[in-house]
């Protein structure tokens, strides 16, 4: 589908707290010390300004995900992998029984841009939205001074493997990456590699654990190996996900340590359709059908695995494949 180029246009900063206003498509965006102000022809909506800024950052940090990404029960995003929808309201029953809500579609690049110039302009230095609540600064109040540093950060793909020659580097103090508090009582032994005379420079091992605990973000998976379409991705997660995310694929997750409460709903409406606590050691696979949160009452581990086989959203999405990963009778 091709769509019309939209550029973002910004407002002259508030005069009192510093911040520009934007409207981009038929949304208009505002904040105030404390809330973001989304308001569309038919509707408007308001949100807690950290939670805005932690699902926006996350959200380009993630080039719109797979599926879709609810910032909270009515505003969020679709990415269709090229272009990408804007919606208020169109994924709850309330909302579309009034006929208030709004859905728009702009090319990645065009959202991508706008939700940079947003972020941009309303985070203000020592405030990271990528850290855990109890590590950063706040989101409310008044604008201060710009951040230089990056705002979005944490997922980039290893080429091969982290630590090979070449690729990224496993986290480590030298690098600025101190064990995280949680995982202070971890023992962090480092693999023995005995490689057979021929096979030099292509065994390597690490220690997967050391390099998670290291981690400074929450909930922001980086990639660590990618075989073919099979992404394994690994990340420390305190706090509640900062997104509400709705699968268009399935996706598996693997608890490495400590636990994290799930709430399930149905995708489209929103209605409850189950709770999951992850204790470590479980696995489990979030279906093709479902919006899902997880709430982390202790910073663990948790590795997801995602399907970036091209097109697999179709396939889901016409029902030629089961919403679901394995069919009981197969195992029965
Ligand atoms: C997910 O939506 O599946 C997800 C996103 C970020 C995480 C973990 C899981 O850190
Ligand atoms: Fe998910």
């Amino acid at each position: 589908m091709s769509v019309q180029k939209t550029d973002i246009i910004a407002s002259e900063p508030d005069p009192n707290l510093g911040y520009r206003s934007f409207k981009f498509g038929s949304f208009e965006f505002s904040r105030d010390e404390y809330f973001v102000h989304i308001k569309w022809p038919k509707g408007s909506h308001i949100m807690e300004i950290d939670r805005f800024l932690r699902a926006m950052v996350r959200d380009i940090g993630w080039g719109f995900f797979y599926g879709w990404i609810f910032f909270d029960d009515v505003f969020g995003t679709q990415n269709h992998y090229g272009t990408v929808d804007i919606y208020a309201g169109a994924y709850d029953s309330g909302h579309k029984a009034k006929g208030i809500d709004l859905l728009e579609t702009f090319s990645a690049e065009d959202v991508k841009k706008a939700f940079e110039t947003i972020s941009q302009d309303w985070i203000s230095e020592g405030y990271d939205p990528l850290r855990a609540p109890l590590e950063t600064g706040r989101a409310e109040g008044s604008k201060g001074k710009p951040r230089t540093d990056p705002l979005v950060r944490g997922f980039t793909p290893a080429k091969r493997m982290l630590g090979l020659d070449g690729d990224n580097p496993v986290r480590s103090d030298e690098a600025g990456y101190p064990v995280n508090r949680a995982f202070a009582d971890l023992e962090f032994d480092q693999p023995d590699i005995e490689v057979e005379p021929g096979f030099e420079g292509q065994l390597h091992a690490i220690n997967l654990f050391d390099h998670i605990a290291r981690s400074d973000v929450t909930w922001n998976p980086s990639v660590t190996a990618v075989t073919k379409a099979s992404i394994c991705c690994v990340t420390s997660e305190e706090h509640m996900l900062p997104v509400i995310h709705g699968n268009d694929r399935n996706e598996w997750f693997i608890q490495l340590t400590d636990e994290i409460h799930w709430n399930i709903q149905d995708k489209n409406s929103g209605d409850p359709r189950g709770r999951i606590v992850m204790k470590s050691g479980d696995v489990c696979a979030m279906p093709a059908d479902i919006r899902h949160q997880g709430f982390s009452p202790k910073r663990c581990m948790l590795m997801v695995m995602e399907n970036g086989t091209p097109g697999l959203e179709q396939q889901y999405a016409k029902g030629e494949l089961p919403p679901y990963p394995i069919d009981d009778d197969k195992w029965a």
